[in-house]
């Protein structure tokens, strides 16, 4: 799949509109240092991911959180228009900094449809990442504000996340609590 013009670059996953219309008022924490989704800092935008994000270090954020190698351009265009195909499933959120033209943080909440709860459906909040130099500056918890407050502004009834141990803490801070349930995984490849 090839990138025809400037327009196509522009493509948002989903309508970065829908994050304007939050009520950040409603957020589950507070900010001292005074950011917004309307304003996450000086020069910084958050948005939906965009098919441009691919030239401006969305993988490279990624590659701080998991394995990215050998991630081609085509294979991003590919899942960007895969994913957008799933309409009001994919909400991959980002933060640039326009002073840079890089993302430098990125969150994605994902919609489940079920049968179950009279065809309720629930959020999974994945790929929470901060670039290095750009943490402590409360930008990872305002993507998971941001988040958590989208996923009940879509009317999910459950909002769930895998982390490491160490990250507990930080995503107490919105509600979530450990689960008494345990997480099962098969893996097909090594980590
Ligand atoms: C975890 C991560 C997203 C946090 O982003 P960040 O922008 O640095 O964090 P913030 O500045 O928003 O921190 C907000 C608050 O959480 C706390 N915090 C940050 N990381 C934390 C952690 N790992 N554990 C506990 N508390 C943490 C901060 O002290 C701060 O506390 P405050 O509200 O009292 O000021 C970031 O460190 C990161 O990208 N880590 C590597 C990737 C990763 O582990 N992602 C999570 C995958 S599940």
């Amino acid at each position: 799949m090839s990138v025809e013009n400037g327009d196509e670059l522009e493509l948002e996953l989903f309508d970065s509109k829908l994050l304007q219309e939050i009520d950040f008022a409603k957020s589950p924490v507070s900010f001292p240092n005074g950011i917004s989704i309307t304003n996450p800092g000086e020069s910084l935008v958050m948005r939906s991911l965009k098919i441009s994000d691919f030239d401006k270090g969305y993988i490279q954020l990624l590659s701080q959180l998991t394995d990215t190698s050998n991630t081609t351009k085509e294979m991003f265009l590919e899942r960007f228009h895969a994913m957008k195909n799933c309409k009001d499933t994919y909400y991959a959120t980002v933060i640039e900094d326009t002073s840079t033209n890089q993302i430098i943080a990125g969150a994605t909440l994902e919609i489940e449809q079920k049968f179950i709860r009279q065809c309720a459906i629930r959020g999974r909040i994945e790929e929470v990442v901060v670039l290095e130099e750009y943490r402590g500056k409360q930008l990872g918890k305002l993507l998971l504000s941001t988040l958590t407050l989208l996923s009940q502004k879509l009317g999910c009834y459950k909002l769930s996340l895998e982390c490491a141990e160490d990250n507990i803490p930080f995503y107490q801070k919105f509600g979530f609590k450990p689960h008494t349930e345990c997480y099962m995984v098969l893996r097909f490849r090594p980590k």
